[in-house]
């Protein structure tokens, strides 16, 4: 387990992002290690700009992430996929061509639209069949 530090960006922090933590915090007992977070840079996104999902605190020894359009974690809703031994990216139904994911499991949404609007759900595996979800979800603007 890695040593426990407070989050980084504490100073981009609104209320909808301590909201999401505390939801997490409770979703991800228990409370002794770091908690996986996803921040959305910027939190506010127009159209036909790029959003990234950075995510926080990822867990040791990860072997791969899955990013899933919405709140289901099945193959309809998958995105895109990391494997981390062979630098690999999977795409799947969900992929629209405009995802990016990065091998530290962040992932940059290209031209943004209406339809990205809504949740986002990583699927971290580890090394010893463990597996964390953890959502995300960031709200698009128009200008
Ligand atoms: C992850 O990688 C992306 C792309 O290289 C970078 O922009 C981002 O700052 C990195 N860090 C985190 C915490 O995701
Ligand atoms: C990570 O993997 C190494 C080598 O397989 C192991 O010794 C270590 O205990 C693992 N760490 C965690 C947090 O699972
Ligand atoms: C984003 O939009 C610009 C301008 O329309 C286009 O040139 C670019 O190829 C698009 N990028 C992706 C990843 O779709
Ligand atoms: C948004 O999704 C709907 C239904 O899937 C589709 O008909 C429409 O073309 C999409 N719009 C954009 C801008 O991708």
């Amino acid at each position: 387990m890695g040593p426990l530090s407070a989050p980084p960006c504490t100073l981009h922090i609104t209320w909808k992002e301590l909201l999401l933590t505390a939801s997490l915090l409770i979703f991800w007992n228990p409370p002794t290690s770091a908690q996986v977070t996803i921040e959305a840079q910027p939190t506010k996104v127009s159209e036909g700009k790029d959003v990234l999902l950075l995510v926080h605190n990822l867990p040791q020894n990860v072997t791969g992430y899955v990013w899933y359009k919405g709140q289901i974690m099945d193959l309809y809703h998958y995105i895109t996929a990391y494997i981390i031994d062979t630098e690999m990216i999977i795409v799947g139904p969900a992929y629209s061509g405009r995802e990016t994911v990065y091998s530290n499991a962040s992932l940059l949404i290209q031209n943004v639209t209406q339809n990205d609007t809504g949740s986002y759900m990583i699927q971290i595996t580890q090394r010893g069949d463990k597996t964390k979800g953890v959502t995300g979800h960031y709200s698009l603007y128009r200008e």
